[in-house]
Order: C-alpha cells, then sequence, then structure tokens
C-alpha cells in the first residue's frame, strides 16, 4: 500500500526536511527544485549523465576548518589528519592539503595518490595491518613523516630497510584498548580480536623494543576505535586507555565521528566532539605532547550528493520498487554495513510521498540504496538525490556487472567541474592482455 511520510515531522534538528541533509547551502529554485552549490540539479545531470557524485566544495572546506580551527584552539600543539580512506581522489587530496591538514594513507596506492596531489611527505601517517615490506620501503624512501606500527613485523621488516637506507623514521605504536563502540561490527576495530593495532600488554612490549631501536624513533601511540560512532564515551575511553601506556611526545587519537545520514542519526557536533577528547587529554596527556585526530567520514560526508536517473518503477505484492542507473557499484556502504540513506526525487525534494524501495541495477537483491524511503510521485525519467554520499561511496566503488564508475563533480558559487570523468566501456578492457 502507498503511505504518505512528511519527512519535515521527523526531522528534529530542525532543518527543512529531507533538504536538511543536503550540503549546507543547498537550495531550492522557483520550481522546487535542487540546487547544489548553485548549480541546478538538472543543469548537472545535462551536463554529466548519471550516475554522478556531486561535491560541495565549500562544504569540505568548512568542515576541514572546522576541525583544524576546533582542535588547535583546545589543544596548541596539535594537527588534524584528514583520513584519505573516506575519500581517495587526487582533488580531494589537493583540497585538504591547500587547507593545511596532514593526511593519512592506507598503503602504498593512497600514498601514491597523496604525493601525487601534492601532499607534504612530513604530514603523512601511513596505516594499515598488511603493511608489506614494499609498502614500508615506498614510505621510508617518500620521507612519510610517521609510519603507524600495527604489529611486531612492521618494526622487523622497518629495522631491516633502514639498516639498508640509513637515517631515522618517526613511528607511533597502535594500541587496541579492547573498547566496543555502538557501531556496525564491520566498521568496529577497537575491541580483542580486532584485527587492527596491539592489545594493551603487547602495546607495551612494543613499546619497549622501539625504545631500543637506533633507527625507529618511537613518537607516540596511536588509537582508532571504529567508524560512524554517534556517541562521546568511546572517544573519551580511548584517550584513558593511551594514556595508561605512559607518557608520549605524540597521541593520535584516530577518526570515527559519526556523520548525520538519517533522520533518527543525531551525531555529536565536531566541536562536541573535540571538547571529549581535548577534556580528558587535558586531565590525563602531557602537556606539550602533540595530538593528531584523523576524521575521514565525518569530513567529506555530507558534501556529496549521488544524482541517480529513475529506470523502472514496478508496484505489486505491497512495494513500490523505483529502480535508478546505479547502485551497489557506486555505492557499497549498504551492502558492507547496511548504512541506511534517505532520498528524494530531486526535482520534488518534499521529504514526503509514497514510501519505496530504492534499488539499484545490479544483479543482487541486496543492492539496495534505501529499504524505504518517501518519494513524492516517481516516474521514470526523474532525477534522484541521496545525500550524505560523500565519504566511502567513491572509495568502494567497483564495476560489478560492467558499470562504469560515475564522475566526480565539484560544485561551488554556481560553477561546476568534473574533477574525475566517468569510466568508459574501453575503460573495463584497460588491463585486459591480448
Ligand atoms: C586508522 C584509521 N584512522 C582513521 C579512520 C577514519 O575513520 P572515520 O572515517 O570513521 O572518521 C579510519 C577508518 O577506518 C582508520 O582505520
Amino acid at each position: 500500500m502507498a503511505a504518505t511520510q512528511a519527512a519535515e515531522t521527523v526531522d528534529s534538528a530542525g532543518s527543512a526536511g529531507v533538504v536538511g541533509l543536503f550540503p549546507p547551502g543547498t537550495a531550492l529554485d522557483a520550481a522546487g527544485a535542487l540546487v547544489l552549490g548553485g548549480v541546478p540539479v538538472a543543469e548537472l545531470a545535462e551536463t554529466y549523465g548519471t550516475p554522478a557524485l556531486i561535491v560541495d566544495e565549500a562544504s569540505i572546506r568548512a568542515r576541514a576548518r572546522r576541525y583544524a580551527d576546533g582542535l588547535a584552539a583546545r589543544w596548541p600543539n596539535s594537527r588534524a589528519t584528514f583520513a584519505s580512506k573516506a575519500f581517495p581522489c587526487t582533488a580531494v587530496y589537493r583540497l585538504l592539503a591547500e587547507e593545511g591538514l596532514g593526511i593519512d594513507v592506507a598503503g602504498g596506492g593512497e600514498l601514491t595518490l597523496a604525493l601525487a596531489a601534492g601532499a607534504d611527505p612530513a604530514g603523512l601517517v601511513v596505516h594499515g595491518n598488511a603493511k608489506t615490506e614494499e609498502e614500508l620501503r615506498l614510505a621510508v624512501e617518500t620521507g612519510a613523516g610517521t609510519i603507524v606500527v600495527d604489529n611486531f613485523d612492521d618494526i622487523d621488516k622497518l629495522e631491516k630497510i633502514l639498516g639498508v637506507t640509513g637515517g631515522e623514521q618517526g613511528v607511533l605504536v597502535r594500541v587496541t584498548p579492547d573498547i566496543r563502540p555502538d557501531t556496525h561490527e564491520a566498521i568496529s576495530t577497537g575491541q580483542n580480536g580486532s584485527k587492527f593495532g596491539l592489545l594493551l600488554p603487547q602495546a607495551r612490549e612494543a613499546i619497549a623494543r622501539l625504545r631500543g631501536s637506533d633507527r625507529l624513533r618511537l613518537d607516540g601511540v596511536h588509537v582508532h576505535v571504529g567508524s560512524q560512532i554517534l556517541d562521546l564515551e568511546p572517544f573519551a575511553q580511548a584517550v584513558e586507555a593511551v594514556a595508561e601506556l605512559g607518557e608520549f611526545a605524540v597521541y593520535d587519537l584516530g577518526g570515527g565521528l559519526g556523520s548525520r545520514y538519517t533522520y533518527t542519526d543525531h551525531p555529536p557536533t565536531v566541536e562536541a566532539y573535540l571538547d571529549a577528547v581535548t577534556d580528558v587529554a587535558k586531565r590525563l596527556l602531557p602537556a606539550d605532547a602533540r595530538i593528531l585526530i584523523e576524521p575521514g567520514r565525518s569530513m567529506v560526508a555530507e558534501s556529496g550528493v549521488s544524482l541517480y536517473r529513475v529506470v523502472s518503477v514496478k508496484r505489486g505484492g505491497g512495494h513500490t520498487f523505483v529502480a535508478v542507473d546505479g547502485g551497489m557499484g557506486d555505492n557499497l556502504e549498504v551492502s558492507l554495513y547496511q548504512q541506511r540513506f534517505e532520498a528524494a526525487v530531486a526535482t520534488r525534494p518534499t521529504g514526503g510521498g509514497e514510501l519505496c524501495r530504492l534499488v539499484g541495477r545490479h544483479c543482487e537483491s541486496g543492492d539496495t540504496l534505501s529499504a524505504s524511503v518517501p518519494l513524492e510521485d516517481p516516474r521514470v525519467g526523474d532525477l534522484i538525490a541521496v545525500p550524505v554520499t560523500g565519504a566511502y561511496t567513491y572509495a568502494l566503488s567497483n564495476n560489478y556487472n560492467g558499470a562504469r564508475r560515475p564522475p566526480v563533480v565539484f560544485v561551488r558559487d554556481g560553477e561546476h567541474r568534473a574533477v574525475v570523468r566517468r569510466e568508459t566501456y574501453a575503460d573495463l578492457m584497460r588491463r585486459d592482455l591480448p
């Protein structure tokens, strides 16, 4: 049965219905259609086709400044670092490097992208639970400021590499504090049983070993307990846990702050998060220590909007399936950890309408963008906008069913420019050998 739901009534943040989930600065034109970064959605769809990932540049820059300035105001000896796995595209690296952020990279690929985008190697923090010797050598040779030791094998490999290259390498020890935040299991990393980091007794052992190293300079410790965390307690607990390990020059407190994907998500603000971690730091960490943070999702999620075209509307058995020209090829978050998304018909984003199942074009029943979302009179050819898709969508996009990965389009002050083009069918064969 068709149902009507007025999104306005459930948007307790007080923002204007579904539009409140779109990047700050999103407006409606005279006909009631979405205008992103000053550009009408119809113009974007016509210029770049669909699906397309539209990114509001001002929104990323504003988030970066909120994090960097907010952290500096609370703890001057600090640096905000972008966890680039959330959006590893050179235009985004460039933008955040321009804003003065350090860059967290997971492995040789992201390291290469960051350097290609002009990031300062000294500000790189290199992560990974399975860093190969080749990747570690690349990090050492390019002058990456910090390598995060996840396991004893990292120490062995780095000792060996530095035995050849000479010089000294700054490292942090990744600590697993046995904290289980309230988030999906697939993105929880701080608990006993996580594949990441070292539990406190093993971390103490690694610290002792690194203190005796001639080539590895132990700068401090790192902790990251998970992603899409919507309460502050786990962040405070993580700082308490690393404080137990003693006094260091550097404490990297990771990322993890959640984003507001749906009306029912109420993540803490950036400022509340910064207060939570620095309040504990002021009590327990040395006053002259350097603090790093590594937000990824909460830096870029709200800047992104995925635009799709409706290909089919099918009713039956009490369901309305609205099928679009994208899906799990460009947004794997639903399949991987059941992330919930809202959506709207981009030319009439009323927040109300018929409850629909918004599905993709891929050959899996799990290829759903939103299991139940109100859409206003959806018709074939309509544009659908899914907000809060700036994080972990481009990063996880794939060619399933021969899908061509969508373009990334930056919008700002009424201007638009593609920073990544759509893949072509020829691109699908680019790596094939005769
Ligand atoms: C080591 C590390 N730091 C930071 C992040 C960023 O987390 P988020 O995107 O939730 O802020 C991650 C994400 O998995 C991570 O593994």
